[in-house]
């Protein structure tokens, strides 16, 4: 993994040395209003990201990319990641401290690694599922150019997935 360097931002590789930082970014509550929890305690989140440094599921068949935010030369701010699946598809997440929310943050940082799926990882769609009643992370993506698609079947009731094409087939 590569670090990923925007006008505003600096995507770094997240590698266990970031759990500090990252929990008090991941502790605040705003973050989880529509879903998932805070990490309980820092030493999990360190085991946990630990863990992530293999950038690999289990099965070795995707490949786990996650970077942490960084405000240029100051303070971790979120993260980014994606699940990168064989067949060129690949699945993002994001989340960012509730008082940078609003500047187009998110998006430089979507806009980035969406950038480096395509240059690096071969991706050539992106999707993301997320609650229907998160009009944040709704916004972001329809920003992002992404569009609603047909729910798959792992896509719950009251969730949404939207998908956007990367790069031809
Ligand atoms: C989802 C989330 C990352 C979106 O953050 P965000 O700050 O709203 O997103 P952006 O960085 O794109 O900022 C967008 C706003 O900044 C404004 N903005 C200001 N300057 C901007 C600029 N230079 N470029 C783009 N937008 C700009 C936009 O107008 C936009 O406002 P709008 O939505 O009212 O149109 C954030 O709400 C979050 O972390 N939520 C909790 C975690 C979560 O729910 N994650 C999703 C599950 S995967």
């Amino acid at each position: 993994m590569r670090v990923i360097a925007t006008e505003r931002l600096t995507l770094e590789p997240q590698v266990a040395a970031h759990a500090d930082e990252m929990f008090a970014v991941l502790s605040a509550p705003a973050i989880y209003e529509h879903e998932n929890q805070p990490p309980p305690s820092v030493e999990w989140l360190r085991e946990r990201f630990g863990r992530l440094e293999s950038r690999r599921s289990a099965d070795g068949h995707e490949q786990w990319l996650n970077w942490v935010i960084r405000l240029r030369a100051a303070e971790l701010i979120g993260y980014v990641q994606a699940t990168v699946f064989p067949t060129g598809r690949a699945a993002i997440a994001y989340v960012m401290a509730s008082r940078y929310w609003g500047r187009g943050l998110a998006r430089e940082a979507c806009e980035a690694m969406l950038g480096e799926l395509v240059a690096s990882y071969e991706v050539r769609n992106a999707h993301a599922v997320f609650k229907r009643d998160n009009l944040r992370s709704l916004r972001l993506l329809e920003r992002l150019g992404f569009a609603p698609a047909a729910p798959e079947a792992y896509v719950g009731p009251d969730e949404l997935l939207m998908t956007r094409k990367l790069a031809p087939a």
